[in-house]
């Protein structure tokens, strides 16, 4: 597996690898866990190259997030990369990908301002900014980027459609961990009493599914009320759980019925103590 930082030479490499074959590209903020690797064994799956980067990229954190304390574990990271045959391994540090002089953002529209955007500002456009670079550096054919942050990978189709970028963005579903937890390099900051209680995100999220379901011509917020107590009640504190609705994720309006919606989603973030998690469900009613 090539290791580089440098986006020059990665770029060069990508580029010649491609006149021969495609190129299936994962990124990340690396603490890899078994949700990115299925990602990379889905990407080894699409094309003979594959490139995967770390980099924990500051454009997307806000002044009291995490980034400073986000979990860093690159040697580990490498070992598991290594073992799934990657091939390249694009490490670069924040002067590499921001140098003096950068300025050039992207600007995501509306849907950055919706659901995790209200309380990230400026998230989305820091994601889509550093996406963009990447796709630019390894000149991928695919990019495999998980259900888990739906509304990052709703974003990212949108780009590459706006951008006519001749890049193929695929979905991968959410890998869980046994509870049914979604993984998340975030589950790191846990104390085990907040572990327990995250076991409920799932839970509410196979309810809301279950009752799409079975009453269909329920309204949203019907639907919401039963939910948001089986979150709040088991010492999660909630901070959005959201109804969307269309490829746009526009806001579904409270009474609304679930059947009278196309490709209606539901959308939760809850703090567990201090760690934010986020899930997501479907509720339509073909999947
Ligand atoms: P990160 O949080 O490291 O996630 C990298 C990729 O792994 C994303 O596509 C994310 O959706 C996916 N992922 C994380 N947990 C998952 C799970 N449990 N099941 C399936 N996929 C999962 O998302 C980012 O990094 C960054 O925003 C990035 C796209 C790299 C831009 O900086």
């Amino acid at each position: 597996m090539l290791i580089l930082n440098s986006p020059e030479v990665t770029q060069e490499t990508c580029l010649r690898w491609k006149k021969e074959s495609p190129i299936a590209f994962v990124p990340t903020m690396g603490c890899l866990h078994e949700g990115h690797l299925e990602l990379v064994k889905k990407a080894k799956q699409l094309a003979s190259k594959v490139v995967v980067s770390i980099f924990v990229n500051p454009l997307q954190f806000g002044p009291n997030e995490d980034f400073e304390k986000y979990p860093r574990v690159f040697e580990q990271d490498c070992e598991k990369l290594k073992s799934l045959g990657v091939d390249l391994l694009f490490h670069p540090g924040v002067k590499d990908l921001y140098p003096e002089g950068f300025s050039t953002k992207v600007s995501v529209g509306d849907i950055g301002n919706r659901l995790c955007g209200a309380f990230r500002p400026n998230h989305f456009e820091g994601v889509a900014t550093v996406v963009l670079k990447l796709f630019s550096i390894t000149n991928c054919d695919f990019a495999v980027f998980g259900e888990k942050d739906f509304q990052q990978l709703t974003i990212i189709q949108q780009l590459t459609r706006d951008f006519n970028l001749p890049i193929c963005v695929i979905g991968h579903p959410t890998v869980r961990a046994e509870d049914a937890v979604a993984l998340s390099s975030r589950n790191h900051y846990l104390s085990p009493l907040e572990r327990e209680a995250a076991g409920q995100i799932p839970k509410v999220l196979e309810l809301a599914k279950r009752e799409a379901l079975q009453y269909p011509e329920q309204t949203v917020e019907q639907l919401l009320v039963k939910l948001r107590p089986l979150l709040t009640e088991h010492g999660l504190k909630l901070q959005y759980l959201e109804v969307t609705h269309s490829r746009q994720l526009l806001p579904a309006q409270a009474n609304d019925s679930l059947m009278s919606l196309a490709l209606p989603h539901l959308f939760v973030a809850v703090y567990a103590g201090t760690t934010r998690l986020i899930d997501n469900v479907s509720l339509a009613i073909d999947r």
